[in-house]
């Protein structure tokens, strides 16, 4: 028999910095719905997922909990996995950075590039981000030391550091990109990290000495691995790189498809940063990278603090899994962001599962116990309509394995929604119930409702990944037997007869939004984070503060900056002649759209600076913390009114 092909899947590992939301869920689940098609497909798939457990963040959060680092990722990496259980993920292994099969692989690398001179030791003085554990340089801040990445003020740090020599292997790595077009995808994030290249790399400081919750340093104990080396790691150390005889490794990683699944967010870290190490280390790059879009809510970013997160248990313990897993996965477009809003997700129950997909099995099948007694045969008498409909069964099969192989599944489930109302129609189109009066039809109406049934079938078998149990039922409601549900099974007439059950339970309930809707209130919030102490700046005095000139101001419109995932450029009526353009650190915390309309206050008279190749004629105040910023707004006051 021949060997299956493999298909070595991974997520990023998480930061057990809180409970997890529906965003972070995203990209498990689709994971696993990708593992699962390629397992159905007759891949030899692995899955791999788990917890990023290291870094300043995470000693600080345990600090702030109250309790040891280890006690702390061990709690949250339970929850984890009691999410993943809750979701029905089927992950093949779940890694820890704090186990030891991690730690000797990313200590065995760090000191082999030490000794090649990859790694080398220098200091480094710059602008550190906390939240995002980055260096950056002048440039990078601005004027007003704000991360470039996230928009939080940086500190300045002086550290004795080891440095990765990223410049060494720029060249080569973009070559490589080059080369292999389908490495990066969506192609627009691919040359974003062609344009991040190309504008010089520096080499990347790839330890730490002002904290211990991390990886040791073997030849150099003060030091503990950067986080991001440490956990970029992962994806080899779960598959035994270095062990004696490294199977897994030999299978999956050098097999024949291997996919990381990022959020836009970390895509730099794993297109530049992981494939120069793995260049350094000589190991193969064999993977693809894909970094998907986020989910936002109606008013912008998610976020773990109070009334900013969606979290998936609420809503599956109310309408089951299924219901979920679908709106999760239809809902976020190939590269693009998506939204999850809770009326949204409520339509979609009603319209699409119970109205399209729910009656038409029971119509269906309610229709085949009326009329024939359960039993139904394949008839040779097709009609143009039947023709059109055979048509489009094996034409969505053909666009969903399309779909499916280009990693689209939000787009593969949209073609067999397509099937479900086209099979919808084709019952108006051949009105049973009127066959069903004409003794004469008798075989016309049969041949319908084998149409249907063999439609059903087909559309069970394809939604297997996304819903799972859902399909199961289908299967036990039509009595097909699981060779009629593999891959080859998806064609119009491979099953000739069919005997259904008497009855059928709806699959999906139909809704009242509204009432539903304040049932779900709650599963929106969740109580504030704890403080964290940072420490008061040093005293200034009335005559300090007075140099600011705070103003009210309107943002009439505002855009996403073109060059800066996190930033937005709002125009700000201030009462001037002129509105002036405001570039602020904010696009992970609200859409353009919200802020249209808000009244803020903008500190007036701040040098202009360009952010990124934009004008800032100003800053607008805003309030954070560690997940969360809010831009501080006003109700009553008019553009250009004095904030004292
Ligand atoms: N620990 C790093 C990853 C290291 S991988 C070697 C990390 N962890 S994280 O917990 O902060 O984020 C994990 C993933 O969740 C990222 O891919 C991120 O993009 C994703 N998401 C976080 N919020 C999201 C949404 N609102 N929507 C979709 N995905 C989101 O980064």
């Amino acid at each position: 028999m021949a060997q299956s092909k493999t298909f070595y899947i991974t997520t990023p590992i998480y930061y057990p910095s809180g409970k997890l939301h529906i965003g972070n869920a995203y990209t498990t689940l689709y994971c696993d719905v990708l593992k699962r098609y390629k397992s159905l497909q007759g891949f030899d798939t692995y899955y791999l997922t788990g917890m990023d457990e290291h870094g300043k963040k995470v000693e600080t959060s345990a600090e702030a909990a109250g309790i040891p680092a280890q006690d702390h990722v061990d709690k949250i990496a339970q929850e984890t996995k009691d999410l993943w259980a809750l979701m029905d993920i089927e992950y093949d292994d779940f890694i820890r950075t704090t186990e030891k099969r991690h730690k000797t692989v990313v200590q065995t690398f760090f000191e082999q590039l030490l000794k090649q001179k990859d790694i080398y030791l220098g200091h480094y003085e710059g602008h550190y981000c906390m939240h995002c554990e980055s260096f950056f340089t002048d440039t990078q801040v601005g004027e007003d030391h704000l991360c470039p990445d996230c928009g939080r003020p940086t500190q300045t740090l002086k550290e004795e550091s080891y440095f990765l020599k990223l410049s060494k292997y720029e060249k080569k790595l973009h070559d490589f990109i080059v080369d292999h077009p389908d490495f990066i995808q969506p192609e627009s994030r691919r040359n974003e990290v062609l344009a991040f290249i190309e504008s010089g790399l520096n080499d990347l400081s790839v330890s730490r000495t002002t904290f211990d919750w991390g990886i040791k340093v073997v030849s150099d104990p003060k030091h503990v691995v950067y986080v991001w080396l440490d956990a970029l790691t992962n994806y080899v150390s779960a598959l035994g790189v270095l062990d004696q005889d490294p199977m897994l490794y030999d299978k999956y990683w050098n097999g024949d498809e291997v996919l990381h699944v990022v959020g836009k967010d970390i895509l730099r870290f794993h297109a530049i940063y992981w494939p120069i190490m793995l260049m350094a280390l000589d190991i193969p790059i064999t993977f693809k990278l894909y970094a998907h879009g986020w989910y936002m809510m109606k008013d912008g970013k998610m976020s773990k603090s109070k009334g900013g997160a969606i979290y998936p248990e609420p809503f599956i313990h109310r309408y089951g899994l299924d219901a979920m897993r679908y709106y999760m996965i239809r809902e976020l477009p190939f590269g693009s962001d998506g939204l999850f809003a809770p009326d949204a997700f409520l339509e979609r129950l009603n319209f699409d599962l119970a109205n399209d997909f729910g009656n038409l099995l029971n119509r269906s099948i309610a229709m085949v116990n009326q009329y024939f007694g359960g039993e139904v045969t394949q008839k040779n008498a097709p009609t143009d309509v039947d023709a059109a409909l055979e048509k489009k069964i094996e034409s969505t099969v053909q666009d969903y394995d399309a779909l499916m192989d280009a990693y689209k599944p939000a787009e593969a489930v949209q073609v067999v929604f397509s099937l479900i109302s086209r099979a919808n129609k084709y019952i108006d189109e051949t009105t049973p119930w009127v066959l069903a009066k004409d003794p004469a039809a008798k075989d016309t109406l049969e041949n319908v409702l084998y149409h249907l049934l063999e439609a059903l079938r087909v559309i069970g078998t394809l939604l297997q990944p996304v819903m799972h149990d859902s399909s199961q039922q289908l299967f036990k409601d039509l009595n097909v037997d699981e060779d009629a549900t593999v891959f080859a099974a998806r064609i119009y007439g491979f099953k000739p007869v069919y005997r259904v059950a008497k009855t059928v339970t709806p699959l999906f309930p139909r809704l009242d939004v509204a009432q539903e809707l304040d049932a779900l209130k709650s599963a929106t919030t969740q109580e504030a984070p704890k403080k964290e102490g940072i420490p008061i700046k040093a005293e200034i005095t009335i005559d300090d503060f007075a140099k600011l000139d705070l103003r009210v101001g309107v943002i009439t419109a505002c855009k996403a900056h073109e060059n800066a995932d996190r930033l937005l450029v709002s125009t700000v009526d201030l009462g001037e002649e002129k509105p002036r353009q405001i570039v602020s650190g904010i696009a992970g915390h609200y859409t353009p759209e919200a802020m249209v309309g808000k009244k803020v206050i903008v500190v007036a008279n701040l040098k202009p600076v360009k952010l990124r190749g934009e004008l800032s004629e100003g800053m607008l105040l805003a309030g954070s913390n560690d997940e969360t910023l809010e831009v501080v707004e006003l109700d009553r006051l008019n553009p250009g009114d004095l904030v004292k």
